[in-house]
């Protein structure tokens, strides 16, 4: 069955007020829509550790420094809909943007330290609207669980620190990249590529495994980014915004892998902006 959409907040709270009276747990799934694999499990990691599931789809435009991006956002809510059915989730929230920014909407919730490198770098502005709506989200929805993919990995941080500084009762669960058959990771933004680019972008999945290869071996980055550049842009892709490694918990810049550390990258291809991030090493070593 196709889950109910709800567009109002107060539809919404009316909702969570009887799953909140019978004592029923809440987990939420924040997305922009254009839903993939990637989305359906972490809708599926709610269904099964919470009683009641929502996914928000909301294509937020306080998070795009582009207007062209903005615009060119895949918009693809009836599929949405369909392909959420054999999850199980309850009910999908898509609020009309008065529902978010009213009239006279005037806060912006900003995360210091986590947010001035990588894409917080390369995309000014883009972390104070994730920041800025996700607790939103959380409020309305009064989750007691959120679901976030690790492809968005900055973000899945600058999430998990907001929400501690700001006294959110919410617990933030990191989930897995789902990748495609070719290592690419899935994003919605894949589907602004066209054929020719598609078959070149799982490159830039293969040239991190050889680099995360390379570190656990005890290179430092100083002697394999410049292959590793070299080899993506060779490849056909246009610029690299960042190929780093850094520390999982604080994003901290490392020049070798030690524990905890993860490989990120953003780099253009045609036009689409691809992102991806790949544990080198686990917590312990
Ligand atoms: O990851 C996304 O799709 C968005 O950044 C999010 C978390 C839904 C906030 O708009």
């Amino acid at each position: 069955m196709i889950a109910p959409i709800e567009r109002t907040l107060a539809g919404l709270r009316a909702q969570t007020a009887i799953w909140h009276k019978a004592e029923e747990t809440i987990g939420v799934v924040p997305t922009m829509g254009a839903l993939h694999q990637g989305h359906l499990s972490l809708a599926r990691a709610a269904r099964a550790a919470c009683d009641r599931v929502i996914v928000t789809i909301f294509v937020n435009p306080r998070q795009f420094n582009n207007p062209d991006d903005l615009a060119s956002y895949p918009r693809t809510e009836q599929d949405d809909a369909r392909k959420l059915e054999s999850t199980g989730v309850d009910l999908i929230y898509v609020p009309s943007p008065d529902q978010i920014y009213p009239d006279g909407f005037a806060t912006t919730v900003t995360v210091a330290g986590l947010t001035d490198m990588l894409c917080g770098a390369s995309r000014p502005g883009h972390f104070d609207g994730v920041a800025t709506v996700v607790p939103k989200l959380f409020l309305q929805t009064s989750a007691d669980f959120a679901f976030f993919g690790e492809k968005d990995y900055q973000q899945l941080q600058v999430v998990r620190r907001m929400a501690a500084d700001l006294d959110i009762p919410i617990e933030v669960i990191g989930c897995p990249t789902i990748r495609e058959e070719d290592g690419l990771a899935m994003s919605s933004r894949n589907l602004l590529l066209s054929d020719r680019s598609r078959i070149k972008a799982p490159v830039l999945a293969e040239v991190m495994q050889d680099m995360r290869a390379q570190l656990q071996a005890g290179a430092g980055m100083a002697q394999i980014v410049e292959d590793a550049r070299t080899l993506i842009l060779a490849a056909g892709f246009t610029r690299i915004d960042y190929l780093e490694l850094r520390d999982g918990n604080d994003l901290s810049l490392l020049d070798r892998s030690s524990p905890g550390a993860r490989l990120f990258a953003a780099a253009w291809l045609a036009g689409v902006r691809l992102i991806d991030n790949i544990a080198v090493s686990g917590p312990s070593g």
